[in-house]
Parts: structure tokens; C-alpha cells; sequence
């Protein structure tokens, strides 16, 4: 058993993922630590005082958690590209009578007040995402008492983290639903097996590694640790369970045979993120300019709005390519099924 994940008191080496935009609530971090294992709550999109509300929320239930933040690494998007996107996707937003944001926004997604929250009020474990902090921000939240863990993605992302002096990888393999953890999103992440990159990652850093991406077996659990993963971290599989906040149109599609497949896209945020292919992905895929949180933004309403209308041609669907094997049940069941080879 990791002593990473013991140390907090967990029987099981298994982790619910973040899963930002309200998959990850207060009751499915609650439920996976009380199924043995821990959760993550996602930072990222909140306000710092919107995710203190959670932090509080999970304090009075008395169990361990992380917090995950999707650390600034944007990228830029020329006006003269950004408007030809926003041009393409007007007729799917006149249908809605919406107007999309003309000029590109930049944001931080509240970087500094969230640093500020969980420097003041430490929590167990925190997370990044997207890019690497300062050494200062990890050496702050080392300092508080915090064990900090860096997603990665290749062995070379691996070596940058481990230089600024965090506890612990997540390795994400590109199989895994949602964005990419990718330092450099203009390419997409190679398609890797996940217990290939997890060897090449221990050869390239001495960091203790929790495994991501594609695993919804008990057989995909125990090759991750066999590769010499200490955890493994479940996304996708949960995305269905009851306490999972997703929106009842996302738990559907899942299962919905209807859908082909799944495709790595920039076409939703302007960062890569796995999704089930749907009409915005055939539609925009092929023309979509890389630009984070540019594209986040010029999208948003639209996928606002198809959420609450049920459109699934429309929504960013992020599902793992093992998406098949999502239930709808409680957390606890999917994790003890994950842990029935352990
Ligand atoms: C809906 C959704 C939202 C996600 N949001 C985040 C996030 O906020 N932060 C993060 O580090 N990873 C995020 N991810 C990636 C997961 O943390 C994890 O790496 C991935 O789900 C693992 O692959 P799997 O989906 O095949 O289990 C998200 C994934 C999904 C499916």
C-alpha cells in the first residue's frame, strides 16, 4: 500500500479524479474516501470563494481530500484567428440567441485568490494541472503542510516537475476523458499506454506516481500498480455515479451506443480534452485555432445553453475511451469493482 495515499488514512489505492465544470462534488470525494480510497474536488472554473465553500463542505464530513487547480500555462490565439472560429460558430449560436464574447478573453481562472485560500487554510494534497507553478507557489503550500502533486504527461514533463520541487506525479495517459494535462498543447499528447508511460516516467524521476487515464477495470487497476503506480486515479468511470454532479444529458451519452467513439479535440476550449465525438466535434474539430482560455470563453454560452436544452450535438462530452464501462450506481460500488483484483 503507497504511503502516500496511507498516510491520509486511505485502505484502498484508489482515487476519484478532478473533474472540473461539476462532475467532482463534495458527496463523491466523500463517498470514494468513505469506499477506502480519496477524492479530489476541482478547482478549476470556481471563484476562490466558491471552492471554500466545498473545502468547508467536506471539512464537516470529517474525511482527508484534495484540491486541484489548473495552474496559468495559456495560449495565446491571434484576434484575426480567434474571430474566422467565432464567425464559423455563429449560426449555431444564433440558434440560441446568443452572442458569443467578439474579442478573445484572457483570464487566470482566480489563480492568486485560490493560492491565497489554500496557503491560509491548508488542505492534505494539491494538485496541478495545465502548467507548473513557481517553485514559490509549490514551496508556500510545502511549507503549510500540503503534499503537492504535478499531472504530467510525458518523461519530460516528469523532469520539469520534479525540479520545482513537488511530493508526487499524477501521470496522465492520453486514453483519459477530459483536457489533457499537457505542458504544451499546440501538439497533442501522444497515444501511449498508460503502463508504458508510467515505466518511462519512474526511469526519467525518483517521484512516487499515481496512475490516470483509462482506467475503468479492476484488470486496468492492477496493471497500473504492476507498472509501478502507487494509486490509480478513476475519472471517466465515475462520471455516471450518483453523486457525480455531472448533467443528466452528459451521464446519458455516455452510455448512448448512439455516440462513436471518442476524439481528442481543441474544438470546445482551445486545449486538447477527450470527448465523445458528436456535430460540434465533426463540424469544428478540423478548424479549431489553439487558444486557452480564449476558446473556453468563445464556447461557453453555447455549451451553456445546449446543457440546459439537452443538445448533446453541442455539449463537450469529455469521456475516457473506456467510457462503456461507466454505471450508473453509487460510487462506492464502482471503486469496490475496481478494487476486486487488489
Ligand atoms: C469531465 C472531466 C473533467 C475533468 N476535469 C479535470 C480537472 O479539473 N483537473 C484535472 O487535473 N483533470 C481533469 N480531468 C482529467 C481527470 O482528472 C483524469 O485525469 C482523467 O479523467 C483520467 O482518465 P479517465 O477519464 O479515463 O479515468 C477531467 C476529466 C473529465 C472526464
Amino acid at each position: 500500500m503507497s504511503s502516500l495515499l496511507s498516510d491520509l488514512g486511505a485502505d484502498l489505492p484508489l482515487l476519484a479524479a478532478p473533474m472540473a465544470g461539476g462532475p467532482s462534488t463534495p458527496a463523491l470525494v466523500t463517498a470514494a474516501a468513505r469506499a477506502g480510497g480519496l477524492g479530489f474536488l476541482a478547482g478549476g472554473y470556481k471563484t476562490a470563494q466558491a471552492l471554500a465553500g466545498q473545502i468547508h463542505t467536506l471539512r464537516a464530513q470529517g474525511v482527508p481530500f484534495g484540491v486541484n487547480l489548473f495552474a496559468p500555462n495559456p495560449v495565446a490565439v491571434s484576434t484575426e484567428a480567434y474571430r474566422r472560429y467565432a464567425q464559423a460558430l455563429r449560426a449555431e449560436a444564433d440558434r440560441y440567441g446568443l452572442t458569443l464574447p467578439e474579442r478573445p478573453i484572457q483570464d487566470d481562472d482566480h489563480w492568486t485568490d485560490k493560492i491565497d485560500l489554500l496557503t491560509s487554510a491548508p488542505v492534505p494534497w494539491v494538485s496541478f494541472t495545465f502548467g507548473i507553478p513557481d517553485r514559490a507557489v509549490i514551496r508556500a503550500l510545502r511549507t503549510t503542510g500540503s503534499t503537492v502533486l504535478q499531472s504530467v504527461t510525458s518523461p519530460e514533463e516528469a523532469r520539469q516537475a520534479a525540479e520545482t520541487g513537488v511530493d508526487a506525479l499524477v501521470v496522465q495517459a492520453a486514453a483519459g476523458g477530459g483536457h489533457s494535462a499537457t505542458l504544451t498543447p499546440a501538439t497533442l499528447p501522444a497515444p501511449i499506454a498508460l503502463t508504458d508511460l508510467i515505466a518511462t516516467v519512474r526511469r526519467a524521476v525518483p517521484l512516487p506516481v499515481i496512475a490516470t487515464g483509462g482506467i475503468t477495470t479492476s484488470t486496468d487497476v492492477t496493471s497500473a500498480l504492476a507498472a509501478g503506480a502507487e494509486a490509480a486515479m478513476i475519472g471517466t468511470a465515475l462520471l455516471r455515479a450518483h453523486e457525480s454532479g455531472a448533467s443528466a444529458p452528459h451521464k446519458a451519452a455516455l452510455a448512448d451506443p448512439a455516440f462513436a467513439g471518442t476524439i481528442v479535440t481543441r474544438a470546445f476550449t482551445g486545449r486538447p480534452a477527450r470527448a465523445l465525438r458528436n456535430h460540434f466535434t465533426d463540424q469544428y474539430d478540423a478548424i479549431a485555432p489553439d487558444g486557452y482560455p480564449a476558446l473556453h470563453h468563445l464556447t461557453r454560452p453555447l455549451r451553456q445553453a445546449a446543457t440546459a436544452a439537452g443538445d448533446t450535438r453541442l455539449i463537450h462530452l469529455w469521456a475516457g475511451t473506456g467510457h462503456r464501462q461507466a454505471q450508473a450506481e453509487p460510487a462506492i460500488d464502482t471503486l469496490t469493482r475496481l478494487a476486486a483484483r487488489l
